[in-house]
């Protein structure tokens, strides 16, 4: 692979695109060349999620820049630092917070930040009332995370009151520390697509200051199906196949129906947590359960109320 790498001198696309095709043969050929891949580890660190193609080559670029970067370094020649803010484009609950808190962990391991911690912020906690405060209040977040991960969720918030509205100034305030601070201090704001479109046009330059856009689409009936599946399983629990049958069958509904307010993963989520509570009371009584049965969510677990 360390050759791969000096023969693709010329573009980090490259060299990425090969290493993917290299994992994936090497995946099928033998253990031992999987475990050299380079990107073993953030694959590791990114197999909890489903989908989220974007992402994973996303940050196998960066991982690939990185150590080129140290490379060049060793060599002599150039290292540019990289800049890492991010903008999370996304329905509710596909996966943003999640995302940004796993990337502090992966951003530490790859040495990018020196502490790798995870503040979530709104509106208030940057804003203040009076001229003065919100600069304040923002340079204390800022200074709080630094060398991990200030997450806004949002983000488009903080431009709510137009140009008199304090939010403008937190957002200057923070536009001022990301480019002082870039080495060790990653910002992301995230928020629904089309709101977060508006935002940005409502503050032109903030784009161009950040290098990721990242889009998290609405997922499939199937992806929300493994994710189901592996919610499940991280639990040990199993669904049976008429509980399988029914989610989906849920699932297909509820996406045709709501357009915006669905809750993608997070209703997943809720419907397994739900199942486990309703497994749990259906089995109290039973003394002499199995394992098996004391793994498997059956259909009435799942079945939404009412229904
Ligand atoms: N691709 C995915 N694979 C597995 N689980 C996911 C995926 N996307 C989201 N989830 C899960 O869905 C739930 C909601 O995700 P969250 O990050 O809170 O969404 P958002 O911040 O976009 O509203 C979390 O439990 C998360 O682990
Ligand atoms: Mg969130």
């Amino acid at each position: 692979m360390e050759t791969q790498m000096m023969q693709n001198r010329n573009g980090k696309i490259n060299i990425v695109l090969n290493d993917k095709k290299e994992v994936k043969t090497a995946k099928r050929s033998s253990e031992h060349s999987m475990k050299n891949s380079p990107f073993m580890k953030i694959d590791q660190e990114l197999s909890s999620f489903v989908a989220m193609e974007e992402l994973k080559t996303t940050i196998k670029e960066i991982y690939a820049t990185m150590m080129m970067n140290a490379k060049r370094k060793q060599a002599g020649l150039k290292d540019t630092r990289q800049v890492l803010h991010m903008l999370f484009r996304g329905n509710p609950g596909t996966g943003k917070t999640t995302v940004a808190r796993k990337l502090a962990k992966i951003y530490f391991e790859m040495n990018l930040l020196s502490k790798g911690h995870f503040i979530e912020v709104e509106r208030a906690d940057l804003v203040g009332e009076y001229i003065g405060q919100t600069a304040q209040k923002t340079r204390a977040m800022v200074q709080k995370a630094m060398g991990g991960i200030l997450f806004i969720d949002e983000a488009y918030s903080l431009a709510r009151g137009g140009e008199k509205d304090f939010g403008k100034e937190a957002i200057d305030t923070l536009v001022k520390h990301m480019e002082d601070n870039h080495n060790d201090f990653v910002l992301i704001l995230a928020g629904y697509p089309n709101e977060m479109d508006r935002f940005l046009s409502l503050n032109p330059g903030l784009k161009s200051r950040f290098p990721f856009i990242l889009d998290f689409d609405d997922y499939s009936v199937s992806h929300l199906m493994e994710i189901a599946r592996q919610m499940a399983a991280e639990r040990e629990y199993k669904l049976s196949r008429e509980a399988e049958w029914e989610l989906r069958s849920q699932l297909l509904r509820t996406t045709a129906l709501t357009v915006r307010n669905f809750a993608n993963a997070r209703y997943v989520r809720n419907v397994i947590e739900t199942a486990i509570r309703k497994h749990a009371v259906r089995l109290l009584g039973k003394e002499d359960a199995t394992p098996a049965e004391l793994m498997e969510l059956s259909l009435e677990d799942v079945q939404a109320e009412g229904s």
